[in-house]
């Protein structure tokens, strides 16, 4: 049957430690022809530095090929609407996109950031569930409203850290950025750290920053499943306090979305949320992480960045090494 990769919430925990276990075995042993004649079409909507290096190296590293396309630059602009007479700037449908490709190539993988105007339009990630509806070949998610390869990523580094997770104090923190960013990562965590058993508080600044309620819900069910507790806070203290994971990520406001001015004046006074040291002391010897990009001393300073506990830039190296395993699997 194919499996598509776009959210972890269609994965077990034990198909997903399946994929984290092998990509152990292939940090030691990297170089297998195991994508040997087979080949992954990856599509980017917008910029990336780690999603597209560790694709395109690590797919070669199993002697697979790999096609980097940006639509509307170096491709052909994509029409995602239906019954829609295309006199815009789209050149061609995703329905032929997805089959053409499909033709060529093995897999399809997407970047495809929200519009960040209306996330009730959003919130149906319709650019991805678009391929995967018309594509005859697996779709796998680069980042859309999820970002299911950062979330492999990040348990194998925790993993590799701590070993087990189950029961550890996992804290998701928003922090500061100057701009509203995705909610994909934010989401993600919810996912993943409450599916590998850990206990689950988010820390935003006021209930303007809540994520969708889909992620909540999902977030507190795996807890419920798994025996372990959820909870949302805006007490900066009380959260930090005997945390055993502190993850940080800054993203818009769901209730000020595509209102940037509404925006803006709501998270100039929360720059404090910014993750230092002195917040990492009240932890219980946290590691910490970040998916990266990250602007230093804006949304953790660079004590925190620099520490033995940041572990930002292995959990990068890493998702060479998830992705590796993931189309494996796939494929
Ligand atoms: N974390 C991440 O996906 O990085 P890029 O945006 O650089 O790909």
């Amino acid at each position: 049957m194919m499996k598509n990769f776009i959210s972890t919430q269609s994965w077990s925990r034990s198909q997903l430690q399946d994929i984290l276990d092998f990509a152990r075995s292939l940090k030691e042993n990297p170089y297998q022809p195991l994508l040997k004649n087979k080949s992954v079409a990856m599509l980017f909507f917008n910029p990336s530095l780690r999603t597209k290096t560790s694709f395109e190296i690590g797919i070669s590293e199993l002697q697979g090929t790999a096609v980097i396309l940006q639509p509307g630059k170096d491709a052909w602009p994509i029409e995602f609407k239906d019954n829609i007479e295309m006199n815009g700037d789209e050149e061609e449908h995703v329905k032929e996109v997805a089959q053409v490709l499909s033709s060529y190539c093995d897999c399809i993988a997407i970047r495809a950031f929200p519009a960040f105007e209306d996330w009730s339009v959003d919130r149906t990630d319709h650019v991805i569930n678009s391929f995967a509806q018309y594509a005859t070949v697996p779709v796998v998610n680069m980042e859309t409203i999820e970002h299911p390869c950062q979330e492999l990523a990040h348990i194998l580094t925790l993993q590799e850290h701590y070993g087990d997770l189950q029961g550890k104090d996992y804290l998701l923190t928003w922090t500061y950025h100057p701009k509203p960013l995705n909610t994909a990562v934010a989401n993600s965590s919810l996912l993943i750290a409450s599916k590998f058993g850990m206990n689950v508080k988010l820390l935003c600044p006021s209930e303007d920053y809540l994520l969708d309620e889909r992620y909540i819900n999902a977030a507190s069910k795996n807890c419920l499943s798994e025996g372990t507790s959820f909870s949302v806070t805006h007490d900066i203290e009380s959260a930090y306090s005997g945390a055993e994971i502190v993850y940080a990520k800054s993203w818009g406001s769901l209730v000020h979305y595509g209102n940037l001015p509404a925006e803006l004046n709501c998270r100039k006074d929360f720059k404090h949320f910014i993750v230092d040291e002195q917040k990492m002391g009240m932890t219980n010897n946290a590691v910490f992480s970040h998916c990266l990009p990250l602007r230093r001393n804006v949304k953790a300073t660079d004590a925190v960045m620099d520490a033995d506990y940041c572990l930002a830039v292995k959990e990068a190296a890493n998702r060479k090494h998830v992705q590796k395993s993931m189309l494996t699997k796939i494929l």
